[in-house]
């Protein structure tokens, strides 16, 4: 994680469950593809406040949940403390394992070495293990994007190429499936800090005189009687290790 997406979502940890509907939302769809019962070690990456957490510990008395932002871990914990946290980086080495799940959600959009992520999960499995997480795609502010390339925090994906990293690292693909979202903002400047307001963050290099305009242009391409609208594309996923 680099430090500036780690001071973002550090940051605004207390204020994230009051604006993440979206993850909310999200986190309720991938929910669906859980069983009633988890059996076995069970590990969610970047679980952050623990909006995804919920559906798991509903299911199991063994979960590990981590993130590399301490405060979000420090209110995850608080809310769900008879799981396990830790503050860790969901990129590097795992500490525990083998693990019979792993999870995450909303996360891997984020991650900067996804690939290099999906092999380190993959070591950490046990034999037979499942993954069942999912994430921001392709698609996702893409009205934004279009007029401002600049502030992508990442490189965006789609899901064939999510599919591709996560097969060519070690997971077999037993389902997918991708989802559209849509909200409704006064203006282009609610919409960015609505986003802002999660942690998420623009990188600085933007300037903020380069920001008016473009949220101006927004406006002007976007908006209508209702305000504008935001745009997210979402990726769910459930993949065994492949022996
Ligand atoms: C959009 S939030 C999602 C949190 C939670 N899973 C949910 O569904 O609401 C992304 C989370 O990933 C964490 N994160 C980002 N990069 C990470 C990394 N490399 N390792 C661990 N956590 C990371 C952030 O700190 C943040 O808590």
């Amino acid at each position: 994680m680099t430090s500036a997406v780690l001071t973002g979502f550090n940051q605004n940890a207390a204020q994230y469950d009051i604006h993440a509907d979206v993850q909310r939302e999200v986190a309720a769809w991938l929910a669906e593809w859980l069983p009633a019962k988890l059996d076995g070690a069970a590990l969610e990456l970047g679980a952050g406040t623990g909006i995804f957490t919920r559906h798991l510990a509903a299911r199991t008395a063994r979960l590990e949940a981590s993130d590399a932002a301490p405060e979000m871990v420090r209110i995850g914990a608080a809310a769900f403390p008879a799981v396990q946290w830790s503050i860790a980086d969901a990129a590097t080495t795992l500490a525990g394992g083998p693990y019979r799940w792993i999870f995450n959600c909303s996360l891997a959009q984020w991650l900067p070495a996804p690939d290099r992520a999906f092999r380190e999960w993959r070591r950490a499995a046990a034999p037979g293990a499942r993954l069942v997480a999912g994430w921001f795609i392709r698609g996702t502010l893409e009205n934004f994007f279009q007029i401002c390339p600049e502030a992508t925090p990442f490189a965006w994906r789609d899901a064939k190429d999510w599919m591709e990293l996560l097969e060519q690292s070690g997971w077999r693909v037993t389902r997918w499936e991708t989802r559209r979202l849509i909200r409704r903002h006064p203006d282009a400047t609610a919409m960015l800090r609505a986003v802002h307001n999660l942690g998420a963050t623009v990188p600085r290099r933007l300037g903020i005189a380069h920001l008016r305009r473009v949220l101006r242009t927004f406006d002007q391409l976007h908006g209508d009687k209702n305000g504008v609208r935001s745009t997210f594309a979402f990726l769910r996923v459930e993949a065994e290790t492949d022996h």
